[in-house]
């Protein structure tokens, strides 16, 4: 049995969604009628500019469509709207890795999109529908950038600073982006580091279809500008008027892409559309962070990944609050520095992922005693399953025992949050993501729908369309259908599968154990086996390879390579090769952690590789499941004697 916390009645009384009598009559009220709870959502909470005519259109499932013909612009739902009441309200406040700030309230946001958009569209003739990758680190210009996009109706992919070029370029060339939003660098650990030569790299060869390479200045480094094709956002932007007509969208045009890892191929790029999207980031900001109108509140992310669009840029816009922007580590100056920031700006709601909070409570045990932290009333994790060690230090020592923890399960698919605690009505438990928002049908069933009974393993599985869901993948709408609505049906009907498996617990709580595919999580970066596999079968002595995930204290995860050689080589000269490459190729944030060469590796009869046993191997446990369809059984055992010998010594 695990402990349980519940809510502090006097947060929970002020809470938008007070006990779990409350979030029980939301659900029934989503059963009774589906559609009218979402069409009452979308009335109250989003700036139309003409009604959409229908709520829901499942006729073409799975590629579903909410708030058919409904015409929007996400910029005035996010900064247009506040103008009125929160002008002089702080929108963005950015620290720099220095200490430095900038404070950016509703009003001069609404300036500075306006004029990023403008020059967008009158110096670079990027139009609805095109597409602009943003490579950029974190710096307000990341988020004035995706809203300039959005105010146009172009279609932003956002790359994470740490890919590397030829990552970039495969992202850019997919996404057939005509315009490159980049930075000359920023600060990291107390150093300057670079962004535009990766990009220059990265244009190099085979992106035809990028035309100009926009570079904001932000550590006035030398860089390389190709004379014609880039030019100097400092410069450009001061011409630029500071009002702009937004274009009219439609509820189901594409906001953004953003490329995330699958169990095969190429990184794929999700698609989300505006309205659904922004509804759903409202609706969490409100009811799973309980954000009000004098809170600040702070998403460690970045934006390259969905969780900095969401609850950096669009969640914490959407319902016009505060959000924090941090540009640098969290152990730069010590490991006191997040804390520092907490007490400082006096921030309300705190979300991070359990590979920083592992980490910090390692490094820096003692830091959070000297700060003081009693702002905090809120506490968020994602990414990756939480421990309940790191749970216990984050809630007693963080949130000193008095701000509920929302441990928040969601996706780049999902948009937003999809099974969550509300923090004023649902009683938590350390590891547990406990329930579906109200309004989410998600569910732990087998591959045909039937529950799994509480205490074993099942399929996680969102078994209704949701607002936010993602709507295709880019270019490849087979692949979308394959990959999400291909495993499991409910009642018949293909459902949307999550790709991880998760537990009820006697009480009905959710428990996340983890991906049933080849995707492995590293510090809550997803990453797929199939391509850092693809990069490794590059090595020269490299004759075959396969990647899984082993535990690891800090990061979660860590990639572990089993290694068949063609030729004679030292491990240390081998992993060092396959980590240069591994960076070249996709970015540090794949390094292989460790490796281990074997004479061969278990392959079904067809050429399959035994992937559940070599993952079983790497974590140390005994071997359990049928090996007798390997074509020689035998290698388990060898593969099993390497490891032992190898963590022994
Ligand atoms: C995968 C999605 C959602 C933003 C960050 C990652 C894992 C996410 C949790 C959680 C256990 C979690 C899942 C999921 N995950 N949140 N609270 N507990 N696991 O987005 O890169 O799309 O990764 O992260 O395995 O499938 P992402």
């Amino acid at each position: 049995m695990s402990k349980i916390f519940y809510p502090n009645r006097e947060f929970s009384k002020q809470a938008r969604i007070k006990n779990m009598c409350e979030y029980k009559e939301i659900c029934a009220e989503v059963d009774d009628n589906y559609e009218a709870y979402w069409d009452k959502l979308a009335k109250e909470k989003i700036e139309w500019l003409e009604p959409y005519d229908k709520v829901l259109d499942e006729s073409k499932a799975p590629f579903y469509k909410w708030f058919t013909n409904g015409k929007l612009n996400i910029t005035h739902q996010c900064i247009g709207r506040h103008l009125d009441t929160r002008k002089n309200k702080a929108a963005i406040i950015w620290e720099g890795e220095d200490g430095s700030r900038r404070i950016i309230t509703y009003l001069l946001l609404y300036y500075r999109v306006n004029r990023f958009a403008n020059l967008l569209r009158n110096k670079f003739g990027i139009k609805k529908g095109d597409r602009v990758v943003i490579y950029m680190p974190m710096i307000p210009e990341a988020a004035f950038a995706m809203l300039a996009c959005a105010k146009i109706g172009a279609i932003h992919s956002v790359v994470f600073g740490g890919f590397s070029a030829e990552a970039l370029r495969d992202r850019i060339i997919d996404a057939g982006a005509k315009l490159v939003i980049t930075a000359d660098g920023a600060f990291r650990r107390g150093n300057p580091y670079l962004l535009k030569p990766i990009v220059n790299k990265a244009l190099e060869k085979g992106c035809e279809c990028v035309e100009n390479v926009l570079m904001v200045q932000r550590n006035y480094e030398e860089v390389d500008m190709v004379e014609g094709r880039d030019h100097i956002y400092n410069d450009l932007i001061k011409q630029e008027s500071e009002f702009c007509e937004a274009e009219v969208m439609d509820s189901e045009d594409p906001l953004f892409l953003l490329y995330t890892s699958g169990s095969t191929g190429k990184p794929k790029g999700v698609q989300h559309s505006g309205a659904g999207y922004i509804l759903w980031a409202q609706y969490t900001m409100e009811n799973v962070f309980d954000v009000k109108e004098n809170d600040t509140f702070w998403c460690t992310a970045d934006v390259g990944w969905i969780t900095g669009h969401t609850y950096i840029v669009y969640g914490p816009l959407a319902i016009g609050a505060t959000t924090i922007m941090y540009e640098g580590v969290p152990l730069y100056p010590d490991a006191g520095r997040w804390w520092k920031m907490i007490e400082e700006l006096r921030i309300n709601q705190f979300y991070t992922a359990p590979t920083a909070i592992r980490l910090l409570h390692k490094v820096g045990a003692d830091e959070p005693s000297k700060y003081d932290l009693s702002s905090l009333k809120v506490l968020g994790t994602v990414g990756e399953p939480i421990n309940p060690d790191a749970w216990m230090w984050y809630y007693e020592t963080i949130g000193g025992g008095k701000c509920p923890i929302v441990d928040t399960w969601w996706q780049t698919e999902t948009g937003g949050h999809i099974i969550s605690p509300l923090p004023g009505a649902t009683p938590i438990k350390p590891g547990a993501a406990t329930f579906p928002l109200p309004g989410i049908k998600a569910e732990i069933i087998d591959k045909n729908g039937n529950p799994t009974p509480k205490g074993e393993k099942g399929l996680l599985c969102i078994t209704k369309p949701w607002p936010s869901m993602i709507r295709t993948i880019w270019g490849d709408p087979d692949r979308f259908v394959k990959s999400y609505f291909g495993d499991c049906k409910k009642d018949g009907k293909p459902v949307y599968f999550s790709g991880d498996a998760a537990i009820y617990d006697e009480d009905g709580y959710i428990f996340i154990t983890g991906r049933t595919d080849d995707v492995i999580n590293v510090s809550g970066h997803r990453l797929g086996t199939a391509e850092i596999e693809g990069v490794i079968g590059h090595e020269e002595h490299v004759a075959e390879v396969a990647v899984v995930g082993r535990p690891d204290d800090i990061k979660g995860e860590d990639v572990f390579a089993y290694i068949v050689t063609k030729k004679d080589v030292d491990e240390a000269t081998l992993i060092g090769n396959i980590n240069a490459l591994i960076t070249k190729e996709i970015g540090p944030i794949a390094k292989v952690g460790s490796i281990l060469v074997v004479p061969g590796l278990p392959k079904t009869r067809s050429g399959k590789i035994m992937r559940r046993i070599l993952r079983s191997i790497a974590k140390g446990e005994e071997i359990t499941q049928d090996i007798s369809t390997i074509e020689d059984p035998s290698i388990v055992g060898t593969i099993e004697k390497l490891f032992k010998e190898k963590n022994r010594r």
